[in-house]
């Protein structure tokens, strides 16, 4: 075994554990086996139509060396990175941040971040917000990281007009030394600009979606400019990406995961809870969140509309907001507990006062043993409660484990996404918002293919979409 491989426990989603009405018996266990080994046979065997996965075996299509030699030429330049995109353009990285960031980093001093800039991901529209976000930073001192596959998303386009004034009036010329783009390596609004202007760039590559994006220059330029080490994230990534293509069932925790939450979500539990109990980790849940919803909540060729909902919740916060109806609600939730063993920092908890009775419990022991306590306490009474648990143990969060985590996960949702039957890859539901909302802002020209982007078959043009809206809004 390698050092430091994470490992997925699924004990707690077995019928020997919760039952066999809300569990998986040995007999459904075998059968899922035996059904994602041949989906992983398939999947190892048609890599090419999944190009995110060489993006760890192959610096190529990753452009790691570019990424990390731009962000080395950066480094004590800028004192904030911008980062404009959304969904998937902006998850991974903020994933990334969080994990492997010291916690508070935007409020760290300079040199506490080794001379790294502070880093914003900009992935809303919120006029209070954005503006807020441009007040706090210098101009002088900012590089801005646009970063949309299309180059047509008006939310990040938007933002792109917006900061680009900015630089213009407040650095003149020298500009294009605050931008980098990351768009795709031909297509789209702003890879024309990028060659007129003779911009810094990275390309998205090619067949590689937003949401599995983030060890591709979407993730890593952002990651590589804050000081993460993205070699050891992309070898993380490349480990498991040799667990994930075992067709023994036994070997690949991709399988195992997603064995576990499609047999149960066909036994009558849609939801998708994960829950890690650690701060770090709290934004790849919500990475997670638009992974799991965007390829797998989808309506097949055949008119079935399937898809797990993931939900999103931190230990032990979330113990006293969610637990309640997690334990007594409806048990139709496959829960995922995100655990780590070794925190890399240790709060001891002192003696309580004299007068105050009834902490003595939790004197001498430290915060790390009272979230673990938790962890346990919640997972054994999911357990007593019926409700499958998984969990995924993480011996630390370090870019190598960080880099396992996102590569099973995607691997997992790829193998989930065969089992449903749904086109894993697409987001017709996404492009017809963004389409409507073009429209709404003012858009005009052709729409191509308007029922290829969910959109009905006579919106063939932003201004009869428009129309449509308008008439069916009143
Ligand atoms: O995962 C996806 O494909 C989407 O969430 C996109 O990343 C998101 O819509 C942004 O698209 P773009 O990168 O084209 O601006």
């Amino acid at each position: 075994m390698r050092q430091n491989e994470i490992r997925f426990e699924f004990h707690g989603a077995l019928a020997e554990t919760v039952g066999e009405a809300d569990g998986l018996t040995k007999k459904e266990w075998a059968a899922l086996g035996k059904e994602t080994s041949e989906i992983v046979a398939r999947l190892n065997a048609a890599r090419a139509k999944t190009p995110y996965r060489d993006l760890p075996l192959k610096p190529a299509i990753s452009q790691c060396e570019a990424v990390l030699a731009s962000a080395r030429a950066k480094k004590g330049k800028f004192d904030d990175l911008l980062v404009l995109g959304i969904g998937g353009s902006a998850l991974g990285l903020t994933a990334l941040a969080t994990a492997l960031c010291p916690p508070y980093w935007n409020l760290l001093a300079t040199e506490k971040r080794g001379g790294r800039p502070r880093v914003w991901v900009m992935d809303n529209v919120d006029p209070a917000e954005f503006a807020a976000a441009l007040d706090l930073v210098d101009p002088k001192r900012t590089l801005v990281n646009v970063i949309s596959k299309s180059g047509s998303t008006a939310e990040t386009m938007s933002q792109f007009l917006v900061a680009l004034d900015l630089l213009e009036d407040c650095v003149g010329k020298d500009w294009r030394k605050h931008l980098v783009v990351t768009t795709d390596a031909q297509a789209g609004i702003l890879r024309p600009f990028v060659e007129a202007e003779g911009l810094e760039s990275f390309a998205v590559p090619d067949g590689v979606g937003g949401r599995f994006s983030v060890l591709s220059p979407v993730g890593l330029f952002g990651a590589a400019m804050i000081g993460i080490d993205v070699e050891a994230l992309l070898a993380g990534a490349a480990a498991m990406d040799k667990r994930c293509s075992e067709t023994d069932f036994a070997q690949n925790p991709a399988a195992q995961g997603a064995a576990v939450q499609i047999g149960l979500y066909r036994k009558r539990k849609p939801m998708s809870v994960m829950m890690p109990y650690s701060a770090a980790l709290r934004d790849v849940a919500d990475w997670f969140r638009q992974l799991w919803a965007e390829s797998l909540g989808k309506t097949r060729s055949d008119g079935t509309q399937v898809g797990p909902t993931p939900i999103k919740a931190l230990g032990a916060t979330d113990q006293h907001s969610q637990v309640q109806l997690y334990r007594e609600g409806p048990n139709d939730k496959v829960f995922t507990i995100l655990s780590v063993e070794d925190f890399g920092a240790e709060v001891p908890i002192p003696d309580p006062p004299a007068g105050v009775k009834g902490l003595d419990y939790l004197a001498g022991r430290t915060m790390k043993e009272l979230l673990k306590a938790e962890e346990r306490a919640t997972v054994w009474a999911l357990g007593l409660s019926k409700r499958p648990t998984t969990r995924i143990l993480l011996p630390r969060v370090t870019p190598d484990t960080v880099g396992q985590l996102l590569y099973m996960l995607q691997v997992q949702t790829s193998v989930a996404g065969e089992m449903l039957g749904a086109n894993t890859y697409n987001q017709p539901g996404v492009e017809a918002g963004k389409e409507a909302a073009r429209a709404l802002m003012g858009a005009e020209g052709a729409i191509k293919d308007p029922s290829s982007k969910g959109l009905p078959a006579d919106a063939t043009s932003c201004a009869a979409l428009r129309k449509r809206i308008e008439t069916d809004l009143g």
